[in-house]
């Protein structure tokens, strides 16, 4: 078999990946949740100096679309057109997302490839028209099996229900085409028992395991009854199933059919980034049809949990109101994108509280990180000029939060970078600057600053060297969550002057000791955290 995503060589990216999303309304907090999580994984990979890829895009094909378009009394184009541009790309850039393509699955340069691949897999024999009837939802563009549906209450009652979208399916008979995807049942358990750690979490892993084991149904790729997506190349009266068109972004985006050198430097994603409600799409149906085309397969497909609000998975329609714009005009881009994955552990579900947030940026962003680093560079300037001292005095005091910076800058390269456990590698940084903040404590340099033999200079010397060469990591290893505050430190240490660009800073490198120059010019930038204004009502 084709090197799948975690074998791939060198000179080749790390690929990482979010869902395509829907263009039938603007982005919401669960939307922003998995984008922020693979804009801060590649920045991490990045600062590790490594070549990185990180696609985003909209999935705009479809009944749902084509609906939402009609309902609003445009053309399904231009409804998407308006979404991308006034919508979606606008809050990528307002959060700091650092994509490097964004596709869109309307764009010939996909809509050309997926024509081909489909043609590809006919002309191999891997389609084959039949007749199918089932239970559709619109809602998530698939066909269910009528074990996974729940019986409606209320207004619904009588009638059976999408367990996610809690709305009636519609029963549908159509003739299409077929994908013999039923054949590549023991080929990818083979694959997930070669590959454990192809679906994470766990549970996801194991949910995904029992359901191909229970064996696989053909999947209908082809649709007749309305015409929004991509004409079925030999058979131009259907349209090509939407997910097996928004599949394909993943190879098109990266010169599949088009651009050989592209293709081979990128395909496939090390990373598939996903909601655990798409799951069954990205581990089985995506990987078949690589697998029909002889293509080699993703590294790895992660699920995160979703974020709730009253009990229910957050949705368009449930949104109580907040969009991710309230929350950054109240506690700034950084902390929202802190917020997040510091607060869910990743791969889990939970819920959204402004009361949580706001306890956690008073307690740990502005009273932990924020007052140290106003504290250091206020006393540097009082006690020093402005000038950083060197650290002539160290003893154990000081050779511990050296250790503590080590271990703190291996954990979050471990847990942030391979093990995709962004909780874990945030707290490993905040338990460091936890650390700092006693040794300060500690220490009193106040106190020691009034001991004016050389001594007693030497030892103030050497604290406040110590705790501003801490900050010279913390802000590097906090790059990739918060970039616009480690941008502030980095200036406030004399850092930019003293040793460059921030992003030019190895992540792997940033537990080495002595790196700040004595001499730096470190000046009490802006606050980092500024105290919060009221609740907005
Ligand atoms: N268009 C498809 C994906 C095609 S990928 C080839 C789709 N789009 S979507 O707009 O519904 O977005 C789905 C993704 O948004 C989820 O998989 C998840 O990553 C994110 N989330 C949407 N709501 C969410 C929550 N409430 N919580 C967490 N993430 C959620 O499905």
């Amino acid at each position: 078999m084709a090197a799948t995503g975690s074998e791939k060589q060198g000179a080749t990216a790390y690929y990482v990946s979010t869902p395509i999303y829907y263009v039938n309304d603007a982005p919401h907090l669960g939307h922003a949740y998995t984008t922020v999580a693979g804009d801060v994984l590649t920045r991490w990979h990045r600062q590790r100096g490594e070549k990185v890829w990180y696609l985003t895009g909209t999935d705009e094909h479809g009944q749902k679309i084509m609906r939402t378009a009609e309902a609003n009394n445009v053309t399904p184009q231009a409804w998407a057109d308006k979404l991308v541009e006034e919508a979606w790309k606008p809050l990528w850039e307002h959060l700091n997302i650092a994509n490097d393509d964004f596709i869109r699955t309307t764009e010939k340069r996909h809509t050309d490839r997926v024509q081909e691949f489909v043609q590809d897999l006919y002309d191999k024999g891997e389609i084959y028209k039949g007749g199918y009837e089932g239970p559709y939802c619109v809602g998530c563009e698939e066909y269910k099996l009528p074990g996974d549906l729940i019986d409606g209450e209320g207004e619904f009652a009588g009638q059976k229900l999408c367990p996610i979208h809690k709305k009636p399916v519609e029963l549908l008979k159509e003739e299409n085409y077929f994908f013999k995807l039923s054949a590549y049942g023991p080929k990818l358990l083979e694959f997930y028992a070669a590959n454990p750690d192809f679906i994470q979490p766990e549970s996801a892993r194991n949910e995904v395991v029992n359901f191909v084991e229970q064996g696989l149904q053909d999947l209908s790729i082809s649709r007749s009854t309305f015409d929004w997506g991509v004409p079925v190349p030999w058979d131009d009266k259907h349209v090509i199933y939407v997910w097996v068109d928004a599949l394909l972004n993943y190879a098109t985006a990266v010169g599949y059919g088009a651009n050989q050198e592209k293709f081979d430097g990128t395909f496939p994603a090390n990373v598939h980034l996903i909601g655990k409600d798409i799951l069954r799409f990205h581990s089985v149906i995506w990987p078949a049809m690589l697998m029909a085309q002889g293509l080699p397969l993703p590294g790895k497909v992660v699920a995160n949990g979703w974020l709730m609000v009253g009990g229910e998975k957050m949705s368009k329609s449930n949104l109580t109101g907040i969009k991710p714009q309230d929350l950054t005009s109240h506690f700034g881009v950084d902390a929202y994108r802190w917020y997040f994955l510091r607060a869910i552990s990743y791969g889990s579900d939970g819920s959204f509280s402004w009361e949580d947030f706001s306890a956690r940026y008073t307690s740990e962003l502005a009273n932990d990180y924020g007052n140290l680093a106003s504290r250091v560079a206020a006393m540097v300037g009082k006690y020093f000029g402005g000038a950083l001292p060197q650290d002539t005095a160290a003893g154990n005091a000081e050779q511990a939060v050296r250790d503590g910076l080590a271990k703190a800058v291996a954990t979050a390269d471990r847990k942030i970078g391979e093990e995709l456990d962004f909780q874990g590698g945030i707290l490993a940084v905040f338990d460091f600057v936890k650390q700092v903040n006693g040794y300060i404590t500690e220490q009193e340099p106040w106190k020691v600053a009034k001991d004016t033999t050389p001594e007693g200079q030497a030892r103030l010397a050497t604290i406040l060297y110590t705790a501003a060469e801490s900050l010279r990591g913390v802000a590097v290893l906090l790059n990739a969550v918060m970039p616009e505050t480690s941008q502030k430190l980095w200036e406030s240490l004399g850092a930019e002057e003293s040793l460059g660009a921030l992003a030019d800073q190895r992540v792997q490198d940033a537990g080495a000791w002595g790196v700040l120059p004595a001499g730096a010019t470190v000046t009490k930038g802006a606050v980092l955290f500024p105290r919060l204004e009221e609740k907005p009502a």
